[in-house]
């Protein structure tokens, strides 16, 4: 067996990036010499076990040759990695210097792909490139127009001692107004929805006329952008009342926005509750008024001033594969298995609060929750080394909520 060492290499030299010809993307690996004849082979095996339209590999001269339209992470993977470690790694001071493993490392490191059936796209995935002169085009537009002529502060102010890592029993908008304003950096909160659930320690059985309870929840929210910092978010999580036509989520974006907050976009939490009232069909078979059905609810996002949040490189907590599943704005994630163990009617799941705080901020941030609940938000910002502040009106939630905290401790 003949063992190629690379003297005074301990890696591939620094391939030649990426061409594009024709419908594939071309990666090119020195070889740094002549092929040798298992290196032919396996080009050969390859062409076998990957269908060429989507990869295929070529040796030209002193170089081996990748060509990539599209790629099954899983699949493709799997079958370098395996051909490799039967039938060619030995053959090199490292596996790192077999090159079809860099190819590999090569074809994973492109960060910018499309995504069609479950395969990563390569080349031509974007149709958006077909938009010329895009940038003086958005400037015309002035992106998130709405947001213009606010007075927000980019000086950061001091979330006093007495409100860091604290759950506090009280009337939010009553809390909120003890704290200077630009002290916080993320909010991810879930009002109650108004649909009548019961809560503790609500006189209104969570039934108030729509207005009142806008004009309540504003109040509050008022409050929230307000304390937020420069570049802060502000997430709510949200379900509409569908069959009240309340489409709150777009009260609540519509009155954020007109607050000069940016939408930074939505989330679709998809439950997968198929559980909901499917025998209801409104009209049954008739157009008159059939009911939609909706196994999601909606998380909408905001921000402060500007789209980007400045933090510490050393803080950033979220891994490449979370980043990239995450950015897909469709998160199904089961809804919250124990919340009568908890004792409270409607609680988010913690996946769900530790992807918004994993994927928007970073460790050492201060995370506000006013409708803090039985304090899932601040258990899981606790968790993820974030300060916490977490607010409600009930005292009892309040307790499990510090419980929660103690019991990670
Ligand atoms: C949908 S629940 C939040 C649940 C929380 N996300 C969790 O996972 O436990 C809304 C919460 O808001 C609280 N709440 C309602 N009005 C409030 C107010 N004015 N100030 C503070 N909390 C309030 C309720 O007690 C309830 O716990």
């Amino acid at each position: 067996m003949k063992v190629l060492s690379c003297t005074g290499m301990k890696t591939r030299k620094r391939r030649e990036r990426v061409c594009i010809s024709g419908k594939y993307r071309v990666l090119s690996i020195p070889l740094g010499h002549a092929p040798f004849s298992y290196e032919i082979v396996a080009v050969s095996a390859f062409l076998k076990s990957i269908a060429p339209e989507d990869l295929y590999f070529e040796i030209q001269d002193e170089t081996l040759l990748c060509y990539l339209h599209r790629f099954d992470v899983d699949l493709h993977q799997s079958i370098i990695e395996e051909y490799s470690r039967v039938h060619l790694d030995m053959h090199y001071s490292s596996p790192s210097m077999n090159p079809f493993r860099c190819a590999l490392a090569d074809i994973l490191a492109i960060g910018s792909y499309g995504i069609c059936l479950g395969k990563r796209i390569y080349v031509n995935y974007s149709g958006e490139r077909k938009v010329l002169d895009r940038n003086a085009k958005k400037k015309k537009r002035t992106e998130y127009f709405y947001a213009q002529g606010h007075e927000f502060s980019h000086i950061r102010n001091e979330l006093p001692e007495k409100f860091l890592d604290q759950i506090i029993c009280g009337d939010s908008l009553a809390v909120l107004r003890e704290l200077p304003d630009n002290c916080i950096d993320i909010i991810v909160t879930s009002p109650p929805y108004n649909f009548g659930l019961e809560y503790d320690a609500d006189d209104a059985g969570d039934a108030k006329h729509w207005e009142q309870y806008l004009s309540d929840l504003f109040a509050i929210f008022d409050e929230c952008t307000r304390v937020l910092a420069w570049g802060g978010r502000f997430i709510v999580n949200v379900q509409p009342l569908f069959s009240e036509y309340i489409p709150i989520h777009h009260i609540i974006s519509h009155h954020l926005m007109s607050r000069h907050l940016i939408w930074k976009g939505e989330i679709l939490w998809e439950k997968n509750n198929y559980n909901c009232k499917y025998t209801a069909w409104g009209s049954w078979k008739r157009p008159s008024s059939p009911y939609l059905k909706y196994t999601w609810e909606f998380l909408e996002i905001f921000c402060k001033g500007e789209i980007k949040k400045a933090g510490p490189q050393d803080m950033i907590d979220i891994t490449a594969e979370e980043f990239k599943a995450w950015v897909v704005a469709k998160w199904s994630i089961s809804s919250e298995r124990n919340m009568k163990g908890y004792g409270h009617p409607a609680m988010f799941p913690e996946e769900l609060v530790m992807r918004c705080l994993k994927l928007f901020s970073y460790q050492g941030d201060i995370v506000l929750d006013p409708f803090n609940g039985a304090g899932t938000t601040t258990c899981v910002a606790h968790r993820l080394h974030r300060q916490y502040l977490g607010i409600d009106i009930s005292e009892e939630y309040c307790k499990t909520a510090q419980m929660r905290i103690s019991e990670k401790d």
